[in-house]
């Protein structure tokens, strides 16, 4: 039996054990996923004592996913962004990989938005924001970035090609735009906020709320009353946990059930 895992601190609630497992269930794949919660000066002893121990794979979550840089092989694209949230022991030494990126791309695309040549708007330029920008970027978008501590933002858009980025005035750019991503906790658990004024929403974009608790933000709320295309947070964390599952085993993921899984959980949650 292969054992993979969550780590963060806290991971108390997580839907990654139900998604997984759902997974393993459907395919065959004799394995278990369990939650590791370490203090966070433990994480380098965490990661080596996972490896001695044979843990095939884990997934990395807060605080711990710039921290785990380091101690990993980052692929390019880890690097870029600069955080890990996906560990393979599998090649004999810990490699590390991002796949919030592609939960982002693959959210839209089923959702049948077209990234290429798009004009998308990210709000926030922490880890989400980053892993956001620049799979926009790579998926053909230009990209404006738009955080409530300007420098952050202008920091990131110096590094994502042709990104531009600002203070939140540069949330003006939704109007035009096609795609905005909440890449901000602004909304989680506080159903009356949102980090994006309504009069900026329309009937020509895309929103990605990447906040899943709850599952319906004023954000996307208000996107849907535009007329907007929106897709939740559950989407980004289902298909970052397909693109993991993908890489840890080698097989195509049973998404539908994967969905189920996680969706019944955040609905009991
Ligand atoms: P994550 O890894 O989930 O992205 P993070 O790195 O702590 O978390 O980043 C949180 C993001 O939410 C940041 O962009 C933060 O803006 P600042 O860089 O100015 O701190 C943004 N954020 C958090 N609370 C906010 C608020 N009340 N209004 C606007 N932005 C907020």
């Amino acid at each position: 039996m292969q054992v993979y895992g969550l780590v963060g601190n806290p991971v108390g609630h997580s839907a990654s054990p139900p998604m997984h497992e759902a997974a393993y269930e459907a395919t065959g794949v004799d394995a278990r996923y369990v939650t590791f919660e370490p203090e966070r000066s433990a994480i380098a002893d965490a990661i080596a004592g996972a490896d001695a121990l044979g843990v095939a794979g884990l997934n990395v979550t807060i605080p711990f996913k710039r921290d785990v840089l380091e101690l990993v092989d980052p692929d390019p694209l880890a690097e870029r962004i600069g955080a890990v949230n996906t560990i393979d022991f599998g090649t004999g030494k810990p490699n590390g990989y991002n796949t919030d990126a592609a939960g982002v791309t693959r959210a839209f695309e089923h959702h049948g938005v077209e990234l290429d040549g798009a004009d998308a708007v990210v709000v926030g330029a922490g880890g989400a924001g980053r892993a956001a920008a620049f799979a926009l970027a790579d998926a053909g978008s230009t990209v404006h970035i738009a955080n409530r501590t300007a420098a952050k933002a202008e920091e990131l858009a110096s590094v994502v090609p042709g990104a531009t980025g600002g203070g939140l005035e540069t949330l003006e750019r939704v109007g035009d735009a096609d795609v905005l991503v909440n890449a901000t906790s602004v909304g989680m658990e506080a159903p009356t906020e949102t980090p994006v004024p309504a009069a900026h929403l329309h009937a020509d974009l895309a929103v990605l709320d990447a906040v899943y608790t709850p599952l319906e933000t004023r954000l996307l709320r208000e996107a849907a009353d535009a007329g907007a295309v929106t897709v939740d947070g559950a989407w980004m964390l289902l298909l970052q946990g397909v693109e993991a599952f993908e890489l840890w085993t080698g097989l195509d993921a049973p998404v539908d059930v994967m969905n189920e899984a996680l969706r019944a959980h955040l609905s009991n949650d």
